[in-house]
């Protein structure tokens, strides 16, 4: 499980951002299903989300990219530099010292070209989960939504 931004909602999927030199990128590979889960702890609610996630085109990501934070980018250019995600720093200093390359190398943000290693998927849901918090009996909301051949169900839950 990992922590994601939750990008957008597009045409009813939801759009999260990977990096491909990532571990969590490989572990997709193995099954297009997959479950999201998304907490707002202000609102006491919960969604699980379950679907068939597809990859975003790379024309597509290259738009998507192109609005990153300049700080974003440059990560990206790290991590094509034989550094993926979550590999192992001997110091800090090298992050730091391939980071300021980078910026030399790249001083625009709008000049960076796109690496090609930052991946969109686009999460088309058939189960979703709601959870409603009731704070003063504890008698929480729950009901959930199954897709099956084109209509969705509603169903109530045991809180
Ligand atoms: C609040 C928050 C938001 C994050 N957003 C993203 C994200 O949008 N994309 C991403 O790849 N990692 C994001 N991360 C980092 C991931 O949770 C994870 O630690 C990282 O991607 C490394 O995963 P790995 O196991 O694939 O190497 C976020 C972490 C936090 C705490």
């Amino acid at each position: 499980m990992r922590t994601l931004v939750l990008r957008d909602i597009d045409d009813q999927r939801f759009i999260v951002f990977v990096n491909n030199t990532s571990e969590k990128w490989r572990q997709l590979q193995s099954s297009s299903r997959c479950e999201m889960l998304v907490f707002w702890p202000t609102l006491m609610q919960q969604y699980r989300i379950r679907g068939e996630w597809q990859e975003i085109p790379s024309a597509a990501m290259e738009t998507h990219w192109a609005r990153k934070p300049y700080d974003s980018k440059l990560l990206d250019h790290f991590y094509a530099e034989g550094r993926p995600q979550s590999s192992v720093l001997a110091s800090r200093a090298v992050l730091l010292e391939g980071i300021e390359r980078l910026k030399q190398r790249y001083p625009v943000a709008d000049d960076i070209p796109f690496p090609g290693n930052a991946q969109g998927l686009a999460i088309d849901a058939n189960y979703m989960e709601i959870w409603q918090g009731s704070e003063s009996d504890r008698l929480h909301h729950r009901h959930r939504y199954v897709l099956t051949a084109n209509s969705w169900s509603k169903e109530i839950l045991v809180p």
